[in-house]
């Protein structure tokens, strides 16, 4: 298949999955986001490389977080942005997504920041548009979340530093969560020393031994000396004719509590993409504990996003 993300020159024109991203491009966005980290100061006008730009968001589905941490990323970059609320668009009378997005690529929209249900969506859009805007995945059904398996690794790499010492564990519904799928590819790319994920036989999809992790069932098992903890949300709008375990048998199982934190290495790290549900997959100790960096994940975001627009936009 053609590399759609990268251009011959090995440009990032679109990022659509971690998977076939280059580590060299992984690389180059961490190094760009740890400098606007380091300018404390962030000014709304403090950097001009979106200049005259113009972004769109464009979520088919809900979002806090990646929605208004890439329209945050635009803005400190100076591009104008356009949250088009696809409830009240002409979507409603029956126009297609291709038609849509060629409508606004005619009022000069350069970076589409795309959230949908159905998997591949975005890189539908990238292999028929014709103009060289750049399309963002912002999460593809249960396919991946790319900038969200970015942020994860690159909170990771705040905190721990070398990811070939490291035992990463993702706990909870693997096979419905688009994140899950992200950090798997990202943590290969980085040469992470072990991937486990821990859940239910019915929460694993039924690739799982095909990708580069250890399957565990059990939270006391799985959770054995590992410096990272990645809990994910139970993803309900993406089951059908699914058994799933009631909210407190699930807890009982596979909720990270503090007794639990205890099995992992004393220094874990723990982590959550968010949207948090209190006493479903984690309970309140944790998520705000002192090993927990939930919100620093949401803040790394919008430097990561800074990163990813201004390294398509770059000329060479
Ligand atoms: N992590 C994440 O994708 O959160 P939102 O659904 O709020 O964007």
């Amino acid at each position: 298949m053609k590399n759609l993300q990268q251009s011959e020159n090995k440009k990032l024109q679109h990022l659509l999955s971690i998977k076939g991203l280059d580590k060299k491009i992984i690389e180059e966005i961490f190094n760009d986001a740890d400098k606007f980290l380091e300018k404390k100061d962030i000014k709304l006008d403090g950097y001009t490389s979106l200049n005259g730009k113009t972004v769109c968001n464009l979520f088919f589905e809900n979002s806090t977080r990646t929605q208004t941490t890439f329209e945050i990323a635009a803005k400190r970059l100076s591009a104008n942005v356009i949250n088009l609320d696809i409830a009240t668009s002409s979507q409603s009378k029956g126009e297609s997504i291709l038609d849509l997005i060629n409508n606004l690529i005619a009022m000069s929209v350069d970076i589409f920041v795309i959230r949908h249900s159905e998997p591949g969506i975005p890189e539908l859009i990238a292999k028929n548009i014709k103009s060289n805007a750049h399309i963002i995945n912002a999460g593809d059904g249960n396919r991946e979340h790319p900038t969200q398996g970015l942020l994860d690794a690159f909170t990771i790499r705040e905190f721990k530093k070398d990811f070939s010492s490291l035992k990463v564990a993702i706990v909870g519904d693997i096979e419905h969560s688009r994140v899950a799928k992200s950090e798997i590819n990202i943590l290969s790319t980085l040469g992470t020393k072990e991937i486990r994920v821990i859940g239910p036989k019915a929460l694993m999809p039924s690739n799982i031994n095909n990708l580069n992790v250890n399957v565990f069932h059990t939270m006391e098992e799985g959770l054995k000396d590992v410096d990272v903890i990645m809990m994910l949300r139970i993803q309900k709008e993406r089951m059908s004719n699914k058994t799933v375990p009631s909210e407190s048998e699930y807890f009982k199982s596979f909720g990270l509590n503090q007794e639990r934190l205890k099995i992992a290495n004393n220094d874990a790290l723990v982590l959550h993409p968010g949207p948090i549900n209190r006493g479903v997959e984690i309970e309140s100790e944790v998520a705000d504990g002192k090993q927990s960096a939930i919100l620093n994940q949401v803040k790394y975001g919008i430097a990561i996003r800074m990163a990813v627009m201004v390294m398509m936009i770059r000329k060479k």
